[in-house]
């Protein structure tokens, strides 16, 4: 192939899986997903009007909204994508996501993944309800169906540890606000979180779930201090 030829190529090929495609269906297809590079610089001006829910840097504060800080620039991405798809109009994230431009959205992305995490302020939840929420983390519950968390969120529950072609939007949840975690499960469950290839697999596994072993699971991974252990 000539160089001009190869290099067009290319490009196309980084714009066509760059920014994912709405799936005729609705949906977004995140089954090839590649590096995210926004500019973190940029990002950090933009974020301006996150910090009112997100918090300090993407440390909330508040339990029920999510810790953006630390978190895989594609999974964040992924994310702000999908809420430009409108489909929960009840989220506030659906009307702040629709201005950003698919740049604003890389460059958020890139400057959240590269704050650090701070860990939990609130007091962890009793030691046995802790011990069954990292059992259930690790090993699951073969009985009643449940799959290891560990399998594709990593052992330290810092994301899948080769997190490379698709895997590089699964998420962390190493520290991630307990009451967060607590009502994303229920929404998996419940076929409220449809938007991608990635919520259909959440879906599956959220099946197995009952409030109790959702709870805590929350609970122990929000008592964990985040980074490397
Ligand atoms: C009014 C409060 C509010 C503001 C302001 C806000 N968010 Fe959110 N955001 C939420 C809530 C609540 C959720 C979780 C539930 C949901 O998706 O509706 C969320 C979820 C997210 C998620 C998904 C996190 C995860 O772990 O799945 C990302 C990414 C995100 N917001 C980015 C942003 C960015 C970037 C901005 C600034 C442009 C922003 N948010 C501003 C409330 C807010
Ligand atoms: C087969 C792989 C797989 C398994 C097993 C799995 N997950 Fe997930 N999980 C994913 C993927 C992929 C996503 C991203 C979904 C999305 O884009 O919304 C995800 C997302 C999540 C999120 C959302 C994180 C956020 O910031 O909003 C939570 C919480 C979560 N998983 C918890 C669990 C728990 C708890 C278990 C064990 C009971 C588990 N997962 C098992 C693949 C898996």
């Amino acid at each position: 192939m000539n160089p001009r030829i190869a290099c067009m190529a290319a490009a196309f090929f980084l714009a066509s899986v760059a920014v994912p495609t709405a799936h005729a269906a609705g949906w977004i297809d995140q089954r090839s997903v590649i590096a995210v590079h926004g500019d973190a610089t940029a990002g950090a001006a933009k974020a301006t009007t996150c910090v009112a829910c997100h918090g300090p840097n993407g440390n909330a504060i508040i339990p029920a909204f999510p810790k953006l800080a630390g978190q895989r620039a594609e999974y964040l991405a992924g994310e702000l994508h999908k809420a430009k798809l409108g489909s929960r109009p009840d989220s506030p994230m659906t009307a702040l996501a629709a201005p950003l431009t698919d740049e604003d959205i890389a460059n958020l992305a890139t400057y959240f993944a590269s704050q650090a995490r701070t860990p939990s302020t609130l007091p962890p939840a009793d030691s046995a309800v802790l011990s069954r929420g990292e059992s259930l983390y690790l090993h699951g519950d073969p009985a009643r169906g449940v799959p290891p968390c560990q399998g594709c969120h990593g052992s330290d529950a810092n994301g899948p540890a080769d997190g490379a072609g698709h895997l590089r939007a699964w998420p962390a949840l190493r520290g991630q606000n307990g009451d967060y975690v607590v009502q994303r499960l229920k929404n998996y469950r419940d076929g409220k979180l449809m938007d991608s290839s990635n919520d259909f697999v959440m879906h599956g596994v959220a099946q197995s779930l009952d409030d109790g072993s959702i709870q805590a699971i929350a609970s122990w991974l929000a008592s964990l201090p985040p980074g490397a252990p």
